[in-house]
């Protein structure tokens, strides 16, 4: 008998469209053979992973035939330590995204919304209707005001209703590397109905050099309602080992730890993570090549007569006037992975992860030669 397991889904998981990574640099190793290989597709730190979060990654590897520490005691000490927080507000995950997913299941499901921007992060809608809620996406500001794709804010308000429990806000947003100002996404905190949880994602905050730019922990004294995320996957260079943080008030970090998988950090990722904190120096090498590369990325676009999105993140969208989706097929055969982002509706665009200054010139010539 052959049973059609979509049906027997739930409704919420049948209407999913599961999440398209990056492609790996082995399968396209494996497809077309290339020695040479240039990743640009994941938002990954082209510089490595942090060099104390190697050095004590490695040193955690005669202890994996124990459980790890399931509260992760030293890492979330440190993080309190950090942000003046106390420990109760801390949650660890297996990158930021599991305590995205943590929110979701302790407050989404059936007869619930959950609001977010068009063009925002896909995880939000996949994880909100996995839970059985609606996903109500506000349409963004439009392309030619003063930040294209972003997120507009009036339009997520509008949608709040009785039945919203969650709304997602990524600042800077990926794919569009938008950003909000501090005085506005304030007021629009201030704005939602105080039993509506907010999440904050900030998976790239610390790219962000421009001055004023939120930071969301300083209003979690203002905001029970409000989940800041940060994570180790960017910055800091550990992305493999699934590693990321939500800072929030205890109450709120009491109720959805209840849904948390048990053991979800792994110790080689818990002792990693808690030695990139102290690595300064490479978050500020980490900075200055992403502010140099945008410089590189601006300065090709502007010479090709290509327009991007303004963007404060390790990433920049490009408007390539073609289906972005063909032109990255012709850059894989050039050996360089970039990002279509027709899912994301921006069937013109691409989306380039800041690389090496050697990595970006090899992507800007080969974006040059696909639409010359
Ligand atoms: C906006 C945003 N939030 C969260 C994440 C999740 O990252 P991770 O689960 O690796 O922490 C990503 C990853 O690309 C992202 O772009």
């Amino acid at each position: 008998m052959i049973i059609d397991f979509l049906l027997k889904a739930t409704p919420g998981v049948q209407g999913l469209q599961p999440y398209i990574p990056g492609k790996p640099v082995e399968e396209l190793q494996r497809e077309l053979g290339l020695a040479h290989i240039v990743k640009l597709a994941s938002n990954e730190n082209p510089l490595g992973p942090s060099p104390l979060g190697k050095a004590a990654a490695a040193g955690e590897l005669d202890g994996l035939n124990w459980y790890p520490d399931d509260v992760g005691y030293r890492l979330k000490q440190k993080l309190a330590e950090r942000y003046g927080l106390a420990f109760e507000q801390i949650t660890l995950g297996a990158g930021s995204s599991d305590v995205i997913d943590m929110v979701a299941r302790s407050f989404l499901g059936p007869g619930r919304n959950a609001v977010y921007a068009a063009h925002s992060f896909a995880m939000y809608a996949i994880y909100s209707r996995a839970a059985g809620a609606e996903g109500r996406v506000a349409p963004a500001l439009p392309p030619d005001g003063d930040m294209p794709y972003g997120h507009d804010l009036d339009a997520m308000a509008a949608l709040i209703d009785d039945d919203t429990r969650v709304v997602f806000i990524a600042n800077p947003n990926n794919p569009t590397g938008t950003w909000l100002d501090a005085d506005a996404l304030h007021a629009f905190i201030e704005s939602v109905p105080p039993d509506v949880v907010v999440v904050l994602d900030e998976a790239y905050t610390e790219y962000v050099s421009r001055p004023g730019f939120p930071d969301g922990v300083a209003w979690l004294q203002d905001f029970p309602n409000l989940i800041v995320t940060r994570t180790f996957s960017k910055i800091y260079g550990l992305a493999a080992l699934r590693v990321g943080y939500g800072l929030a008030s205890a109450e709120l970090t009491a109720v959805i730890n209840r849904v948390r998988h048990p053991f979800n950090v792994n110790s080689v990722a818990l002792a990693a993570a808690e030695a990139a904190l102290d690595d300064s120096d490479f978050i500020a090498r980490s900075v200055a090549n992403n502010d140099a590369g945008m410089a590189q990325y601006l300065a090709a676009f502007e010479e090709m007569g290509l327009e991007s999105i303004p963007s404060v993140g390790n990433f920049v969208c490009v408007d390539v006037v073609r289906p972005g989706a063909e032109v990255f097929e012709e850059m894989l055969r050039l050996g360089v992975i970039v990002r279509p982002v027709g899912n994301y509706d921006l069937p013109n665009h691409l989306r380039i992860t800041i690389g090496t200054p050697a990595e970006n010139e090899t992507c800007i010539a080969a974006l040059k030669q696909c639409l010359s």
